[in-house]
């Protein structure tokens, strides 16, 4: 039930407008505010008994040089209605915008306000938010076609190589090559992991192991005069997560680092495991903590006005070529995907301290990936070759047929399945492109299943758009761009693993 009130109208209307959504202010034609109401006092940041009977000039200082007094002193002279969108800026710095109507009245004008501040956040942020999905669907559409040259690229570097010996004058030149074009790999996976393309499989990792795995590869990009230090505790504490996103994200933290350090430092990198309050030392089962990842550096810092932009995406200070601003935007983005948080600790010449925050996962640690052996296996099994583009096709042909497997390949999955079947001939595996004219790699690999139950597949992938095609549970896939050494050893691990 709803309480009856009686009051007699005046007071009815002073507490339903003190109520009001709106501000509403009457000034006088001297400048002055006759009545204001409490949401418009708290508009303003005042009390309602600060302002009625003093001038605007008193109550704000400087007031009179701003576009809202102009809009007010053309309502009073003109007797013209208007209507403007205001971002009013408080003595603290701090800004709100307003919508607001201001209106000719006997006594002067009377302004009503609206604070719209959230609605225009949200519009701010769907802008952001369409610009980047924009940006996502451009990178989607090439980078499937940009992998495929940049596996030409390594893979025919590789293939020289080989070919000439590690000992040939030429073979500088060709690692420089093979660098520049692992560079532009990198370059994309960063781009289509902020596009969200990027396929993650995710299982239960160790950020502790994974920092353990990367350390000797830090080092190497890390100049002389730069150290770095490992602080690891609760070695075994896992994250559910794909490792090549946590790599990800250490790899730009401790490159900012360095990059930050021009003269020489420390990075420090940490991993620890912070239990829920209150439960003693060991996690109880079922009661997971975070996982708390930190790189701090002892560089250059960052003031206050740079570390509120540091996670934009596109921001950087560094010169054309050095950096893309990309690098933080893309660990934040990965960091909520995980269901984490990301916080910086800075001030100029004190260097900056970057804390993560993952949720701890209590599954236990799937088996590891085997990892590489060193030398390139072999084999003679029929492997059948599918992709659409010829210099990747090449490539691998000549990769497989090398070190001994029967290579059959195609352009397309339909002229794959007429070269095979009723050829007599058996199929052990199938490497094929996920995304191909026509039939795509996943449905190919079912038909092929009709003549040849036994047949294994590896699925090549160039842009992470494998979330799109329809993929068996447990289906292998490689990464394009990948390197010939990649390719052969992951065609033996699947062949290996067929039931004997
Ligand atoms: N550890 C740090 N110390 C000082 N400034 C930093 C640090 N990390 C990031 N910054 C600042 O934040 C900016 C954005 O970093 P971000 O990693 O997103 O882009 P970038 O390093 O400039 O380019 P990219 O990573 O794409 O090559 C940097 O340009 C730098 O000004
Ligand atoms: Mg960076």
């Amino acid at each position: 039930m709803l309480p009856v009130v009686s009051l007699d109208p005046e007071s009815a209307l002073h507490v339903s407008i003190d109520h009001l959504l709106e501000g509403v202010q009457v000034i006088g034609f001297d400048w002055t505010y006759l009545y204001v109401n409490e949401t418009a006092a708290r508009h303003g940041e005042r009390s309602v008994h600060d302002l009625v009977g003093v001038t605007m000039m008193h109550a704000y200082p400087g007031i009179d040089t701003t576009p809202l007094f102009r809009a007010l002193h053309r309502v009073m002279t003109s007797r013209q209605s208007e209507e403007l969108v205001n971002e009013f800026t408080y003595p603290t710095g701090a800004t709100r915008w307003f919508e607001l109507r201001i209106q000719p009245v006997p006594v002067g004008v009377c302004v009503l306000s609206l604070d719209i501040t959230e609605r225009r956040t949200a519009e701010l942020q769907l802008q952001q938010t369409q610009k980047m999905e924009t940006v996502g669907q451009l990178v989607g559409g090439i980078v499937h076609d940009f992998n495929n040259s940049l596996t030409v690229m390594m893979g025919n570097a590789d293939l020289v190589t080989m070919r000439l010996g590690q000992d040939h004058p030429a073979s500088g030149e060709l690692q420089e090559i093979a660098q520049a074009a692992e560079q532009a790999a990198a370059l994309t996976q960063q781009l289509l992991a902020f596009a969200r393309k990027r396929h993650t499989r995710r299982h239960a990792v160790a950020p502790g192991e994974v920092l353990g795995h990367l350390e000797p590869l830090l080092r190497r990009l890390l100049p002389r005069n730069v150290g770095l230090q490992l602080v690891r505790a609760h070695d075994g504490a896992c994250v559910w997560a794909d490792r090549t996103q946590l790599e990800q994200i250490v790899l730009n933290l401790v490159v900012n680092a360095r990059d930050a350090m021009p003269t020489g430092g420390t990075v420090t990198m940490g991993v620890h495991l912070e239990l829920p309050a209150g439960t003693g030392r060991a996690a109880p089962d079922g009661l997971a903590g975070t996982v708390v990842l930190s790189v701090a550096d002892t560089g250059t810092g960052m003031t206050p006005e740079i570390q509120a932009r540091i996670f934009e995406a596109f921001f950087t200070t560094k010169a054309e070529g050095r950096g893309t601003g990309l690098g933080l935007a893309v660990v934040r983005e990965v960091v909520e995907q995980l269901g984490g948080t990301i916080d910086v600790a800075s001030a100029p010449g004190a260097g900056s301290t970057f804390t993560i925050r993952l949720p701890q996962s209590l599954r236990g640690e799937a088996p590891a990936r085997r990892r590489e052996p060193s030398g390139a296996p072999s084999g003679r099994e029929a492997v059948l070759l599918v992709d659409g583009a010829p210099g990747v096709r090449s490539f691998a042909r000549t990769v497989l047929q090398r070190s001994g497997y029967q290579v059959i390949d195609a352009e397309s999955a339909e002229a794959a399945l007429r070269s095979v079947t009723g050829a007599g001939a058996p199929v052990d595996l199938l490497v094929t492109d996920l995304v191909l004219p026509g039939m795509d790699g996943a449905q190919l690999a079912i038909r092929l299943r009709d003549d040849f139950p036994d047949v294994r597949a590896v699925f090549l992938s160039g842009d992470g758009r494998q979330a799109g095609v329809d993929l068996p549970a447990g289906a292998d896939v490689l990464e394009k761009p990948f390197t010939a050494h990649a390719l052969l050893v992951r065609v033996r691990d699947v062949l290996n693993a067929r039931p004997a």
